[in-house]
């Protein structure tokens, strides 16, 4: 096979939208459908010289020599995906999102910023649309044929990825024109779109239009039992409230959030706020001045809920927030609004009948199951009496009326009727929420036995789950998860609904998933399938963990994300549960200890770091009998976390102990990486002398073990080391070695990294003409890394170079543009980078007085990096601009 394509290239990636729809309309024709795709979608492909690089379920990523071959391709299997006759009659749309940049080829794929870029813009289309980068722009509008056309859709914020990216789509040729607007950060909306119309709330919804509008109201809760339609009423009045509120209107989903910093991240999220630092801080940072409102959903098993809400009121004078929960949230201010169930008919003809809300409820979801289904004179007393019999409740019309497939409604209201009288023994529940109790039951004795297990199973699932986990977890063997889940889904049962990557998600509402748990753990099920959750996750999470440094990490990362409700479940029942409930049971605690291992780099790199500390202490705690490599690894992400969160000490300590099971175990590689880290932690607390003979002991162990990654990690950190005790001219043959070795591994920013030390290193050893050359000739590579950190540790130091060879009008304005730049990307500077710093820059400052200084200063704070670099690039001695 040709060898991969270098330099300049372009990316495709493309998959499936609305997998879901297809999902639910297909049943089990759906992987028919998926290979159709997959073998449309790989012809274009080879017809324009595409190099496959990835294909995962339904995604495809492809590097393409010429980006003009790439916009063919994407055009052809457009054409010939609107062509194909699918099963059903169903349509397959697929995105596709095209970026032309320079990723760097290792020997079996690509890596770097332009690969993340080219997967978060093609995230952004919608199926059918084909999405360009302003890059990939540039590369094909010279040679565009007359009948294609780009349309400027604008300029977008993108989840991980720092500068905005200005996004094409390309028209002409048949394409479909009209999408709506690009699913990019902060998009002024993320309200999710209900699968069916909203039947009645006319008045309701008026009511509460005309008190959210009122002056001083700011908090309005949507209160009532499960199942009455909160949410939904929530979701049509932030709807209809979309002009009021300029900066935008927001979804929280809640519903399986216990705490308030997983609340906060979530909030994050959903706003569109940086999720790389506290939440807290930044969804008040992004929301302060806003008129936006915010939907947040299911609160009533969030106890903390009151104390975000309040503080977010606070910090946000332009904040509404809609809130559904079961019980009012009781903070001063709060409107609560009773939803009340839906108008049920007390007799009269036809048409009143058909006229009430709870009918056109009943008959809306009937006919989804039987087409054309109607009110008649036959059937609408007997339709009536069924909404009357289930008090309007919306959750339980729909379960009933699914059940309209196979039963006429009057053979419905017999069944039910007996099941409810049945049910009207059990006192101890409230009237409507015994009715929804009876009408799940009666829905659930109505499946065959084999589907009863399977929804009971589900019950364990958390925010729920993929098809995948659907099949490992809830399906006895034989049985297919797709047909299960299109008869539950018939039965009203699951829902389906479209994750944040594109796939199919199901899940439960809330009340019908209590349910489902509670027939699991009376089956005497619930353990066994709460071990094959937690194993099929603990897979899952290493599965990841393998691909943190493939071209699928942010794809995996997404993943993450999207089942954190299920990892955090998973984790609770492995590590968290009474201890007497997990008496002789080690499996449980080594399941967890995979988990935690497998999540550590996650809650790492994610900002989990509370979370995962919690984690990973339960997990070494319970595996205190044993000594094997995974607890000693476990003991060591916790370190690290430790580390992050700036307790020096105790991450010191957690190291050292580390570090003896490592040795007692006689894992070469394990003792590296632990000597690399303690050697870390040395430093933070100032201990020179340990941290240099740790690191030293560390790069001779993967000196001797010819581990490359492991050795450039420890040199690095031992020349960092050495810059602190203001030994320079150690440092830099280090930073060269390391530099070398993070060339040849393709890791670009730990090149661009090491190269910026390297500068320091220079100006610390008086060496500023060198540095000064270095910083210039590098600037462009450290801006392809999109690291602000990075960035403005370049312009300080070019200030500190300028400053030393007595240009320092420019210095001054090097500092301003550097300074500048860490206060948008709120990074404040280390005290010690800090002091080197002024010691570079003072006797400039001196020399050109105080307010020159401070104007020069100014003016560089209104440079981009790439002007600030370009001033600092010119030869010395002329004249400032
Ligand atoms: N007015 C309506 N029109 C159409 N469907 C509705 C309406 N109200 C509720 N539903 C449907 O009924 C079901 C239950 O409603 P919803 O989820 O809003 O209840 P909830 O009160 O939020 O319940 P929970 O307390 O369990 O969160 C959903 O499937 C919803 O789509
Ligand atoms: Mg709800």
């Amino acid at each position: 096979m040709d060898p991969l394509p270098t330099g300049t290239v372009t990316m495709l990636f493309s998959d499936i939208e609305g997998s879901t729809a297809l999902l639910s309309r297909l049943g089990d024709r759906y992987g028919e459908a998926l290979s159709a795709q997959r073998r449309i979608v790989r012809a274009a492909i080879n017809s324009f010289h595409g190099r496959e690089m990835g294909t995962e379920g339904d995604s495809f990523f492809v590097v393409f020599e010429f980006a003009q071959d790439a916009l063919r391709a994407c055009v052809q299997a457009q054409h010939a995906l609107q062509a194909h006759r699918w099963p059903q009659e169903t349509t397959v749309r697929v995105r596709m999102g095209l970026h032309t940049g320079e990723p760097v080829r290792l020997e079996e794929g690509y890596v770097g910023m332009d690969l993340n870029r080219a997967a978060r813009i093609a995230s952004t289309a919608h199926g059918g649309q084909i999405v360009l980068s302003d890059a990939t722009r540039r590369q094909v509008a010279p040679g565009l044929p007359p009948e294609m056309d780009l349309l400027d859709l604008g300029s977008h914020r993108l989840k991980d990825i720092d500068e905005p990216e200005h996004i094409f789509q390309l028209t002409g040729l048949g394409l479909p024109v009209d999408f709506p607007p690009l699913k990019s950060l902060g998009a002024q909306t993320s309200l999710p779109v209900p699968a069916t119309p909203l039947v009645g709330r006319d008045d309701e919804l008026a009511e509460l239009r005309a008190g959210v509008g009122q002056v001083g109201v700011r908090l309005v809760t949507l209160t009532g039992p499960g199942g009455v339609g909160k949410t939904r009423l929530g979701l049509a009045l932030a709807g209809s409230l979309n002009q009021a509120f300029s900066s935008g209107v927001f979804f929280v989903p809640l519903a399986t959030v216990t705490n308030a910093d997983v609340m906060w991240k979530v909030i994050a999220d959903s706003v569109g706020a940086d999720t790389d630092r506290e939440p807290a801080t930044t969804v008040v940072e992004r929301l302060a001045g806003r008129q936006a409102l915010l939907v947040l959903d299911n609160l009533e098993q969030l106890g903390e809920a009151a104390g975000v809400i309040s503080a977010l009121l606070a910090a946000a004078p332009g904040l509404t927030v809609i809130a559904t929960s079961r019980r009012p949230i009781h903070l001063q201010g709060e409107v609560e609004y009773a939803v009340p169930a839906l108008a049920v008919p007390d007799g009269g003809d036809v048409e009143a009948i058909a006229g009430s809300a709870a009918v056109a409820l009943f008959v809306q979801q009937a006919g989804l199951v039987r087409r054309g289904f109607a009110v008649t004179p036959a059937n609408a007393a007997d339709i009536a009496a069924i909404c009357r019999r289930l008090d309007g409740l919306p959750l339980a019309i729909e379960l009933a009326a699914s059940r309209v497939k196979l039963l006429p409604p009057r053979a419905l209201l017999a069944r039910l009727g007996d099941s409810l009288d049945l049910a009207a023994t059990d006192i101890d529940r409230p009237g409507r929420q015994q009715t929804l109790r009876s009408t799940i039951a009666w829905s659930y004795d109505l499946l065959s036995s084999e589907l009863a297990d399977v929804f009971a199973r589900m019950g364990v699932f958390a925010g729920g789950c993929d098809l995948d986990a659907v099949g490992a977890v809830a399906c006895p063997p034989g049985v297919d998860p797709l047909q299960a889940i299109s008869d539950l889904l018939d039965a009203s049962l699951v829902t389906i609904t479209e994750a944040a990557d594109g796939e199919p998600r199901v899940g439960m509402l809330v009340t019908i998933g209590e349910y489902a748990v509670d027939r699991l753990a009376r089956s005497g099920g619930l353990v066994e399938t709460r071990q094959r959750h937690a194993d099929y996750y603990a897979r899952v999470a290493e599965q990841a963990d393998g691909q943190r440094h493939g071209p699928h990490q942010l794809i995996w990362l997404d993943r993450l994300e999207i089942e954190h409700d299920n990892m955090r479940s998973a984790l609770t029942w492995s590590l968290d549960s009474a201890a007497a409930d997990r008496a002789g049971d080690e499996g449980r605690a080594r399941t967890g200890l995979r988990l935690v291992n497998a999540l550590s780099w996650f809650w790492y790199g994610h900002n989990y770091a509370t979370d995962g500390r919690h984690w990973l202490e339960l997990a070494i705690d319970q595996a205190a009998g044993e000594e094997g490599p995974q607890l000693a690894q476990a003991v060591h992400g916790l370190g690290i976390l430790l580390l992050q969160q700036g307790e020096h000490e105790r991450a010191r300590a957690t190291l050292e102990q580390n570090l003896t099971v490592w040795r007692r175990l006689g894992d070469i590689a394990g003792l590296a990486r632990g000597l690399n880290s303690l050697g870390v932690a040395h430093r933070l607390l100032g201990q020179c002398d340990l941290a240099r003979e740790r690191l030293a002991e560390s790069i001779a162990l993967a000196r001797a073990e010819a581990d490359d990654s492991r050795l450039t990690t420890a040199l690095s950190n031992l020349a960092v080391v050495e810059i602190d005790c203001e030994e320079p001219e150690r440092a830099m043959p280090m930073l060269r070695e390391a530099i070398a070795l993070d060339r040849r591994l393709g890791d670009l920013w730990a090149v661009a990294s090491g190269q910026v030390n390297l500068a320091g290193a220079m100006i610390l050893a008086d060496r500023a003409a060198e540095a000064h050359l270095l910083l210039c000739s590098i600037a462009g590579d450290v801006a392809a890394q999109g690291d602000q950190l990075l960035m403005s540790d370049t312009l300080e130091l070019l200030a500190a170079a300028l400053a030393k060879l007595g240009a320092d009008a420019r210095s001054a304005r090097l500092a301003g543009a550097g300074g500048a730049l860490r206060e948008t990307a709120g990074l404040p500077i280390s005290a010690p980078d800090k002091q080197l710093l002024w010691r570079a820059l003072g006797p400039a400052r001196e020399r050109i007085g105080h307010d020159a200084w401070k104007r020069a200063y100014a003016a560089g704070q209104e440079l981009t990096a790439a002007q600030a670099v370009e001033l600092a690039r010119q030869p010395a001695g002329r004249p400032l601009p």
